[in-house]
């Protein structure tokens, strides 16, 4: 399908950034450059729905196909945690969500845990496409390195066989959740 314009339905800088630099050959612009600033509400109950309620939402504002990611970290002996809850997991942003991730694993020898992201392509006139990826790895005992947001510097990716936080963008986006998921949506538009 030829796609000219996409509006990413993010308002998370590290996201748009990875996004246009794995989806590429279409212009892809953030909601805030269209001077949209606000919040959507995520009150789905998986990562599939919140995509598709935030590309829903932004395609219907905007008139131009939208594309989403929902994402998360999931952690194996928290029985999936933070999960869908990954950003709000403290209630106080990035570092003290991994604070809390590392005090909960405090002596937990089963650190095995992976990111999934849900990606939607929502077009004006509601049709939806999704794509969904994974990508595993283990909790390190502290941060580890400066690159990439979130947990990053907290995850040691089994593929680099080294820390997300020590991984160059393009390393990153070779093996993420987000570049599989936006690789099976590919496939499927
Ligand atoms: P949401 O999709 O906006 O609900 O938020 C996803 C949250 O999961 C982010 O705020 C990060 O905390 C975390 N997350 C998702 N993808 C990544 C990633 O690639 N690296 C690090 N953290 C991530």
């Amino acid at each position: 399908m030829e796609l000219e314009k996409i509006v990413v339905a993010s308002g998370n800088k590290g996201k748009i950034t990875e996004i246009k630099a794995i989806f590429t050959g279409v212009e892809i612009v953030s909601m805030q450059e269209l001077g949209f600033d606000g919040d959507i509400e995520e009150t789905g109950k998986t990562f599939k729905e919140n995509a598709k309620i935030k590309a829903e939402t932004i395609a219907k504002k905007f008139s131009l196909p939208a594309l989403s990611d929902d994402s998360g970290l999931c952690v194996e002996s928290l029985r999936g945690a933070p999960g869908i809850y990954s950003a709000r997991f403290s209630g106080e942003g990035d570092a003290e969500n991994r604070k809390l991730l590392l005090k909960r694993l405090e002596n937990v020898y089963d650190r095995r845990a992976y990111f999934e992201s849900a990606v939607c392509l929502c077009f004006p006139n509601g049709k939806t496409y999704f794509g969904e990826g994974r990508t595993h790895g283990k909790i390190l005992y502290e941060e580890i390195g400066t690159n990439g947001f979130g947990y990053d510097c907290i995850f040691y990716s089994d593929d680099l066989k080294k820390s997300f936080g020590l991984a160059t963008d393009e390393e990153k986006n070779s093996v993420s959740h987000r570049y599989r998921a936006l690789c099976d949506l590919r496939k499927k538009i």
